[in-house]
């Protein structure tokens, strides 16, 4: 999502003339885009900062900027406690980030934090390197409250960006030969443009490019309906991959979470869209240490994780947030009770992921080229439909952007290694852009 929304920071400073460089000693302005989820997030930033001042002790005319969900929480205590700081602005304002450079440049200094409920910055063309994969937010904010959460706090209201410019937006990528599209949102599944929902906003972006690989993220099972998995179902060009944060396998602590389903009701989805595609892989969400979370809790999240059966998961320790919910159930779960139950979610997911990629070995896939592997250049690395890493021989001049259809002949809980089939889809697109 930051990723994302730097792209539209860099959109509005290019726009206003600003180049981007690769070199900090040229730079006469820099901006982190802050993350405030959990507290360790943070804390990397007080340490680029401290890198950063060295910078600013050399050259004092560098402005320097906080953006993001740091600034909305943290507002002007940034700027009085970090005397670095000349600007602190949060999601909803990056508007006005030329007016807050020219002031800090006359030696003002700068706070734009107020939160919108309209901003989507629809009309602004993030600012992308040419690539394969682009991340696009299709939406904005969060009005889950789930009481862990900062987000709802930080990134305010949840609200759509319009249909017809994210699909202009997916065209242009196309055109560009991006082979990718991550569809971004905190709650994708409770997309609302007008009555146009998710399923209809995935069916037009699936539409534009067969050669485009369409993916999302984030889904709420509360939110995602039939009619998402239908439409997944319907189009080969939308990824057979869900993210289903599910956060813990107990309902007397998803309860206190305020996340709004059981572990029945997520189940059902989970059994429909295997119904419905066959093969589809889950990656999921998972906190230990939740406020009062005992080893019966704990245990009832490794069952759900041993039944669902993961590809992959996202694993964090409780990390209280100051203003929610959950931070006034105070934090009683001990730090080294949490680590022990986050150890053991993690050893567990690892057991699993290997299992199942060792199960698929034999196993045909499409593979989307993305460049060399890491290790040697004699291998060319890529992802599954299933956002696995592949790792291929380089050979037939096979190229980033190729799709290739592979044969699985050995696996690891990370990585699968193939043999190459054939060579599919390189091909020159035609896409008709309509503005
Ligand atoms: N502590 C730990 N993990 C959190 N997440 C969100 N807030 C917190 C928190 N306070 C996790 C959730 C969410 C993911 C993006 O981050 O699992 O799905
Ligand atoms: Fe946070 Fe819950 Fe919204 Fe996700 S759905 S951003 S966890 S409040």
């Amino acid at each position: 999502m930051n990723f994302a929304d730097t792209e539209v920071v860099m959109g509005i400073l290019k726009n206003k003339g600003y180049e981007i460089t690769e070199n900090i000693d040229n730079a006469n302005v820099i901006f982190l885009n802050t993350c405030s989820i959990r507290d360790n997030a943070e804390q990397r930033i007080y340490g680029r900062l401290g890198n950063i001042k060295t910078h600013k002790d050399t050259r004092p005319d560098t402005v320097i900027g906080i953006l993001g969900c740091m600034a909305e929480r943290l507002r002007k205590d940034l700027i009085e406690d970090k005397k670095i700081v000349d600007i602190v602005v949060g999601p909803d304002e990056y508007r006005r980030l030329p007016e807050f450079i020219d002031e800090a440049f006359a030696g003002e200094k700068g706070i734009g934090v107020k939160l919108s409920r309209t901003e989507t910055y629809d009309d602004i063309l993030p600012y992308r390197e040419d690539g394969l994969n682009a991340w696009l937010s299709v939406m904005r904010g969060c009005d889950k409250f789930c009481t862990f959460c900062v987000v709802p706090f930080t990134r305010g209201r949840e609200r759509s960006r319009n249909l017809d410019s994210i699909v202009e937006e997916v065209k242009q990528l196309s055109v560009r030969n991006f082979r990718e599209v991550t569809l971004l949102g905190q709650n994708v599944n409770s997309y609302n443009d007008e009555g146009r929902d998710f399923a209809d906003l995935l069916a037009a972006c699936a539409e534009v490019d067969p050669l485009l690989r369409i993916r999302y993220t984030t889904s709420h099972p509360q939110d995602l309906n039939d009619k998402l998995l239908e439409t997944m179902a319907k189009y080969d060009n939308i990824c057979k991959y869900i993210h289903l944060p599910v956060q813990s396998g107990s309902n007397r602590v998803l309860e206190l979470m305020n996340r709004t389903y059981t572990i029945e009701h997520y189940l059902t989805i989970i059994d429909k869209a295997r119904e419905l595609m066959p093969g589809v892989s889950f990656s999921t969400d998972i906190i230990a240490g939740f406020p009062t979370e005992t080893d019966e809790d704990h245990q009832k999240t490794l069952d759900i994780m041993a039944k669902v059966r993961y590809d992959g998961a996202y694993m964090f320790k409780y990390s209280p947030r100051e203003g929610t919910k959950a931070w006034k159930m105070g934090d009683d779960v001990p730090e080294e009770v949490k680590t022990r139950r986050l150890t053991e979610i993690i050893d567990l997911q690892q057991k699993i992921s290997a299992e199942i990629n060792q199960a698929g070995i034999g196993n045909e896939e499409v593979v989307l080229v993305e460049g060399f592997s890491k290790k040697s250049k004699e291998f060319l690395s890529g992802r599954t439909d299933t956002n696995k890493i592949a790792i291929i021989p380089n050979v037939d001049n096979i190229k980033p952007g190729d799709y290739v259809r592979i044969k699985i002949h050995r696996a690891t809980s990370a990585t699968l290694f193939g043999d190459i089939l054939e060579v599919i889809g390189d091909g020159k697109k035609e896409v008709q852009l309509t503005a």
